[in-house]
């Protein structure tokens, strides 16, 4: 696949019937604990927030309930669609905008605040493009800004670490041109039915989460794991780790 059919693949997964439906559900159910104990502590001055991939309104309406102005995109227009029924139930006004977030042009200085929960950076390929799409929220947030992103960590243990070598190594061989962590999906999550056609993905480091912060510019305020988060270990996953980083524009204290 090249650039634009992995850009495709992720707009056609997000159009899918199984996959609305799974962020239907999703949004119904609102914030996870771990997002409302990092909202609470670095979204609590009400302002305006940059919604990066909404799907289908989970966290755009719950800010947008907390008192925030929100501005929600998403390059799938059947899940902005569902954001926008769910908000005119729930008597919510919220700007929506259907697009790519890489293509979509974002007045500089604007927001107090950013998020891209649930892994949404790593359905941009190339890291050249990621670091490129931090520098575009760095440039939109207000210099007081703060942006909190989640990833997957590709090397939860030493298996991870093996299985990842050998998936680039066998690309490599086959010509094909990936980088480590780069992998096709026939789903989001578990429990949801699976595509005919895949979608591009990219499972994170931690290593390289840092990597690109610190190309783009960012401060890093704090990194925590789902785990670190809720004292309630059944409310995650087993052995699927996510990492929350907590990013200002500008140099600040915790
Ligand atoms: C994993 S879902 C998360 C949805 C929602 N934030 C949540 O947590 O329930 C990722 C969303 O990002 C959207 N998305 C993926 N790539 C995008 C892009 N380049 N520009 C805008 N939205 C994108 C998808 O359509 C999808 O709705």
């Amino acid at each position: 696949m090249d650039y634009q059919e992995k850009k495709k693949s992720v707009a056609n997964m997000f159009s899918s019937e199984s996959e609305i439906r799974f962020y239907k559900e999703q949004a119904r159910y609102g914030l996870f604990p771990q997002e409302k104990i990092l909202f609470n502590k670095y979204l609590a001055v009400r302002g305006t927030v940059l919604d990066i991939g909404c799907g289908a309104g989970r966290e755009a309406i719950a800010l947008a309930k907390q008192g925030h102005k929100v501005t929600a995109i998403d390059v799938s227009d059947k899940m902005i669609t569902e954001s926008k029924k769910l908000a005119a139930k729930t008597e919510m006004e919220i700007e929506f905008m259907t697009g790519d977030i890489e293509l979509l042009p974002l007045r500089p200085n604007s927001f107090d605040y950013a998020v891209m929960l649930a892994q949404m950076i790593e359905h941009i390929p190339s890291r050249k493009n990621r670091i490129g799409l931090l520098k575009k929220i760095h440039t939109c947030l207000k210099p007081e800004g703060v942006l909190i992103f989640t990833t997957h960590n590709r090397y939860r243990n030493f298996l991870f670490w093996g299985y990842w070598h050998m998936t680039w190594l066998s690309d490599f061989l086959k010509g094909t041109k990936s980088e480590l962590g780069d992998t096709l999906l026939a789903k989001t999550n578990p429990g949801v039915k699976q595509n005919k056609q895949k979608m591009f993905f990219h499972v994170y480091s931690i290593k390289e989460a840092l990597a690109d912060i610190e190309a783009s510019s960012f401060q890093l305020i704090d990194v925590k794991s789902d785990k670190e988060l809720v004292a309630d270990k059944n409310t995650v996953i087993k052995n699927v780790l996510h990492y929350f980083y907590i990013c200002s524009k500008n140099s600040r204290t915790k």
